[in-house]
């Protein structure tokens, strides 16, 4: 059996003994148990990697209650913990859990069974979370698709979160990425959220984010689809995402799936501008009358001029154009042949007007390509999906 590195963050030395004595005793020589008593300490230890498990104690020096735990967690949300609490704090045990640490256990009530007990099936459920992801290890690199709005409100986290959901239907491994720096509207459309988000990534240091610390902030969504919400409204303190950690996640994700699907915001910031730099295919989408074409032909100018330095995949960024057909008071006149010559960009999907269908499928949180796969509209994303990935093929 393989040892089991335990980092111990406890400031009573009379426990950490204890708790050291008890995992040789009943641990048949697992684990290996290494003790430091502040978290400045544990955090510095944690840097230089080789940790299995954290079993910390909340009460330490530099740092009281809840807050220990949240301070670690979100400075290496991939490496399990367990907490140590005391008996009279009753409600801190569990919601440290809900919060994520992987398990809690109340001192005065903790034996050398308990203690080996939920060390090990910590490890095994944070393994079996990590298996979960498993299928999205790949040594190619994926193709990234971003969706970025003419402006707001035109149908693009709509129009990414359905192609994403038509791909992952089609069994390919996918991952939706709302890269925005504040909420966005992703989360209404979905009846359950991951327990982190894009916040967790912009905490920490650029050159952390790598694929364990991205697992870390995948939670499932329809269709067995890799959700990366963006940061919440109720997430304290606005962070942009600056270029760099933007690129990193990028990259990061195009090697855990297969299509990773960007949803934009339409402000051009350098996040964005890395995004689209980096995608092999940028879609802008626009609704069918003057104005949003014309705030359109400016993104698509703006991409063109961005996306000259070389994709991920060393080649030049393709660009089109997606017409949402929604606005009541739609430019019929407008032909889809005037759109494609004001904004310099050949169409590659249009999507009929599907009001009562796209909010039905927000009502019931289920993504319209789930719903009402039959509706023009469903279809018309699918076919855009299809276009895509036949324009940008596979690896
Ligand atoms: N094809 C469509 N027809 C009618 N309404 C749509 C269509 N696509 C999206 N919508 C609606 O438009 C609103 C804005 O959509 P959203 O995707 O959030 O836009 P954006 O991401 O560009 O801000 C939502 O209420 C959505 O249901
Ligand atoms: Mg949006």
């Amino acid at each position: 059996m393989q040892v089991i590195r335990v980092l111990q963050i406890e400031d009573n030395r009379i426990e950490a003994r204890q708790t050291q004595h008890w995992l040789s005793e009943a641990g048949d020589g697992n684990f290996n148990v290494e003790c430091v008593d502040q978290l400045a300490q544990g955090l510095e230890r944690l840097a230089r990697g080789e940790v299995d498990i954290v079993l910390l104690d909340l009460n330490l020096p530099d740092s009281r209650g809840e807050a220990t735990f949240e301070k670690l967690y979100a400075a290496y949300p991939e490496v399990p913990i367990v907490v140590l609490t005391g008996e009279y704090d009753d409600a801190i045990g569990p919601s440290t859990v809900a919060k994520g640490a992987q398990d809690y256990l109340v001192k005065q009530r903790a034996n050398s069974d308990s203690l080996v007990h939920v060390l090990r099936y910590a490890l095994a459920r944070h393994h079996a979370q990590q298996d979960k992801i498993k299928n999205l290890q790949l040594s190619k690199s994926g193709r990234v698709f971003a969706f970025i709005g003419a402006k707001g409100g035109v149908g693009t986290t709509t129009t990414a979160l359905n192609v994403a959901v038509t791909l992952a239907m089609q069994g390919k491994s996918v991952i939706l990425a709302e890269l925005r720096p504040s909420f966005g509207t992703l989360a209404f459309h979905l009846p359950q959220l991951p327990a982190r988000s894009l916040r967790t990534l912009l905490d920490l240091p650029p050159d952390r984010v790598g694929q364990n610390e991205l697992k870390a902030v995948l939670g499932k969504g329809p269709a067995e689809l890799w959700i990366l919400l963006g940061p919440q409204e109720d997430e304290e303190e606005f962070r942009e995402i600056d270029p760099l950690r933007a690129e990193a996640i990028i990259r990061g994700l195009s090697q855990l799936a297969e299509y990773v699907i960007l949803d934009l915001p339409p402000e051009p910031s350098l996040s964005t501008q890395a995004a689209t730099t980096l995608c092999h295919f940028a879609a802008v989408v626009t609704e069918r009358e003057p104005a949003s074409v014309q705030a359109g032909r400016v993104v698509v100018e703006k991409l063109k001029a961005w996306g000259t330095r070389g994709n991920l995949a060393g080649g030049v960024v393709q660009i089109g154009v997606i017409v949402v057909n929604r606005t009541i008071y739609a430019n019929d006149s407008m032909t889809f042949a005037d759109i494609q010559e004001q904004m310099g960009c050949e169409i590659v999907g249009i999507s009929p007007r599907g009001a009562n269908e796209n909010l039905k499928a927000l009502n019931e949180q289920v993504p319209l390509v789930l719903l009402l796969p039959d509706s023009d509209t469903a279809l018309s994303y699918v076919e855009v999906a299809n276009r895509l990935t036949a324009t940008i093929v596979s690896p």
